[in-house]
């Protein structure tokens, strides 16, 4: 790692701390399944300030380095949940995570989220992932109108029922940080299990029981083995382990 000063351009810049940067290394796990039998790990120096992210650095390989690098991001500020990925082996969204939060006296390892097939790069096939977000019916089933056509009230205590899973983003850094998704890809996963969590206790929708019989399925809740990666690894600080506890003592007693 080097280390230069820049000097800020901005009037009375002369009393302001020098702003300074590092040369970063980062090794990206590179895929191309058109010319790459198996992924390969390719390294890229680069100069970083503390208070850029990780996305602020495949945004300058890309466009300085190697405009073939592949990765998936949108909003860059922690909602799309496009970007997840690991790094240093944790998954962790790239626009949230901090230069200055890393250990930059080493490289920085960057690679795809695991248990989703590999398409490119850091680009995964999601299609197994919203398949199982689709099977558990993630939107709100009520099988009477409203009271007098307005809107479905409920308490404040009934929406903070549900409050935490209403945070997901889908960004399936959870479901692909579970070792038993990364062995039985048939498991539903904590996304799915969140999703449906959010609905299940929601006191506006009438198939709480339908969820419920969908995740006491072989590839439902009784997969997870509580190992708290999920929970570890979401970046909207949902208690994912919580959420899916709830949902297999909703099981066991037959109701919500
Ligand atoms: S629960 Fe958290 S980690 Fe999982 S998909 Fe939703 S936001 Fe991402
Ligand atoms: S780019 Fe949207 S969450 Fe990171």
């Amino acid at each position: 790692m080097s280390t230069a000063v820049i000097e800020s351009e901005q009037p009375g810049a002369a009393e302001e701390p020098p702003i300074q940067s590092f040369l970063v290394t980062f090794i990206i796990r590179r895929f191309d399944p058109e010319v790459d039998e198996e992924p390969r790990w390719v390294d890229y120096d680069v100069e970083m300030y503390p208070t850029e992210r990780v996305l602020d650095a495949l945004h300058k390989i890309k466009w300085d380095q190697d405009g073939s690098l592949t990765f998936r991001r949108s909003c860059a500020h922690g909602v799309c949940g496009s970007d997840a990925m690991r790094i240093n082996g944790r998954n962790r969204l790239a626009c949230k995570t901090l230069i200055k939060d890393l250990d930059i006296s080493k490289p920085i390892y960057v690679e795809a989220i695991k248990g989703l097939p590999l398409e490119k790069d850091l680009v995964v096939d999601m299609d197994p992932f919203l398949d199982a977000y689709k099977a558990v019916q993630p939107f709100l089933i009520s099988h009477s109108k409203p009271e007098h056509g307005h809107e479905r009230l409920q308490s404040a205590e009934e929406r903070a029922r549900f409050d935490d899973t209403t945070k997901c983003i889908l960004c399936a850094a959870c479901t692909s940080s579970c070792p038993v998704f990364w062995t039985d890809g048939q498991y539903f996963g904590p996304a799915a299990i969140v999703n449906a969590h959010r609905f299940i206790f929601d006191s506006r929708d009438d198939a709480a029981d339908v969820r419920l019989d969908i995740l006491n399925d072989k590839e439902g809740v009784w997969r997870c083995r509580t190992t708290f990666n999920c929970t570890e690894a979401c970046p909207r600080g949902i208690q994912v382990t919580q959420a899916i506890a709830e949902v297999k003592q909703a099981i066991l007693r037959g109701s919500r």
